[in-house]
C-alpha cells in the first residue's frame, strides 16, 4: 500500500504522522510546493520510527510527483488560508487553482487512486476535484464531517461528563460554521438518546459550540487547528486501506440522495477499499431535512463561483 499526502503544512504533516504511526501503508509520500518542507518533516517523522516502533517508510518531495507514482490513496491538504481583506471568492479562486492542478498531477502518476480532499472550502473543493478529474464519484471523498462529529462528541462529553468514546454523534451537511448540522436527535450515549441526560437548552448549546468549533480554536491558537483534522483524515484513510466499511459522515456526490443532486455534501457513507461504497439513510425528520436543504443552497452558491 502506498499513500500520498499533498501539503506538508500543519494538517498534511499531522495526517501523514498519524498514517505512519498506524502503519497504514508501507510507503508514505509527503509532498509540498515549498522547497525542503516535505523532505524535512518526513525525515523528522521517519526518525521517530524506531522510537515509536513502526516500519512505515515516509519520504518527502518538493513538487516531484513522480515520487507519488502508484499511490492507492492520495490526501489533498494543499491550499492557503483566508488572509485579511481577502474575499471568500478570491480564496476559492486561489485554492481551486491549487486543488485542480494537484489533482491532475496526482492522477497522472496514480490513475487508480482514491482521492481524499481536506483543503477548504472543502465541499466546493471536493466538487471541483470530482469535476476536474472525471473520476467515478465513489473515488472522491471530502473530509469534514468526521472532524465536526469529533468536536460534537467532545462538547457532548464535556456537557455530560462522560467519556467521548461512549458517544455516537454525527454532523452532516456542509463543512462550515453555518452549513453543518449536528444531529442532536440521533446522538446517543451507550445506545441511549443524549436527550435523556441533557435538556433542550444544553443540547442547543452543544450544537452551537460544535458549529463554531473551528473558529473557537482559530481564536485561541491564532491559526486553524491541525491535531484533530490530521487524525480525522488518517481515520478516513484507514477505513479505505483496511477495507473496514466504517460509516462516517463524508462529503460525497449526491444524485438524489437526501433530496439533493449535483452537489458534494456531508452524508453518512460506508467507507471501504473502493472509496465510499454506499450512502446510509439516517431518515431525517422535516426540520433536519429543511436544514440540509438550506446547507445545500449555501454550498451550491459557493460552487457557482467555480463556473464548472
Ligand atoms: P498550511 O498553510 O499549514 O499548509 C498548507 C500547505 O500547502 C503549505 O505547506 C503550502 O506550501 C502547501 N501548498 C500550497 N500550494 C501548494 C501546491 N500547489 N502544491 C503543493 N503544496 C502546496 O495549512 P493547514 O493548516 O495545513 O490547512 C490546509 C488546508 O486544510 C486549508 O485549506 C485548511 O483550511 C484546510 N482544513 C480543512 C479541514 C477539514 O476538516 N476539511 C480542517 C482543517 C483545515
Amino acid at each position: 500500500m502506498k499513500i500520498t499526502v499533498v501539503g506538508a503544512g500543519a494538517v498534511g504533516a499531522t495526517c501523514a504522522d498519524n498514517i505512519v504511526r498506524r502503519e497504514l501503508a508501507e510507503e508514505v509520500v509527503l509532498l509540498d510546493i515549498k522547497e525542503g518542507l516535505a523532505e524535512g518533516k518526513s525525515l523528522d517523522m521517519f526518525q521517530t520510527a524506531t522510537l515509536l516502533d513502526y516500519d512505515s517508510r515516509i519520504v518527502g518531495s518538493t513538487n516531484d510527483y513522480s515520487k507519488t507514482a502508484g499511490s492507492d490513496v492520495v490526501v489533498i491538504t494543499s491550499g492557503i488560508p483566508r488572509k485579511p481583506g481577502m474575499t471568500r471568492e478570491e480564496l476559492i479562486g486561489i485554492n481551486a487553482g491549487i486543488v485542480k492542478t494537484v489533482t491532475e498531477n496526482l492522477l497522472a502518476h496514480s490513475p487508480d487512486a482514491i482521492i481524499v480532499v481536506i483543503s477548504n472550502p472543502m465541499d466546493t473543493m471536493t466538487y471541483l476535484a470530482l469535476k476536474a478529474s472525471g473520476l467515478p464519484k465513489n473515488r472522491i471523498i471530502g473530509m469534514g464531517g468526521i472532524l465536526d462529529s469529533a468536536r460534537f462528541k467532545t462538547y457532548l462529553s464535556l456537557a455530560m461528563n462522560v467519556p467521548p468514546s461512549d458517544l455516537q454523534a454525527t454532523v452532516i451537511g456542509g463543512h462550515g460554521d453555518t452549513t453543518m448540522i449536528p444531529l442532536t436527535r440521533l446522538a446517543t450515549y451507550s445506545g441511549t438518546p443524549v436527550a435523556q441526560y441533557l435538556d433542550a437548552e444544553a443540547l442547543k448549546k452543544v450544537a452551537a459550540d460544535t458549529m463554531v468549533g473551528g473558529a473557537t480554536l482559530t481564536n485561541l491558537i491564532g491559526t486553524s487547528a491541525w491535531y484533530a483534522p490530521g487524525a480525522a483524515g488518517a481515520l478516513l484513510v484507514e477505513s479505505i486501506v483496511r477495507n473496514q466499511k466504517r460509516v462516517f459522515p463524508c462529503c460525497v456526490y449526491l444524485e438524489g440522495e437526501y433530496g439533493q443532486s449535483d452537489i458534494c455534501l456531508g452524508v453518512p457513507v460506508v467507507i471501504g477499499r473502493n472509496g465510499w461504497e454506499k450512502i446510509v439513510d439516517f431518515e431525517l425528520n422535516a426540520d433536519e431535512q429543511a436544514a440540509f436543504n438550506k446547507s445545500a443552497d449555501a454550498v451550491r452558491n459557493m460552487n457557482s463561483v467555480l463556473g464548472t
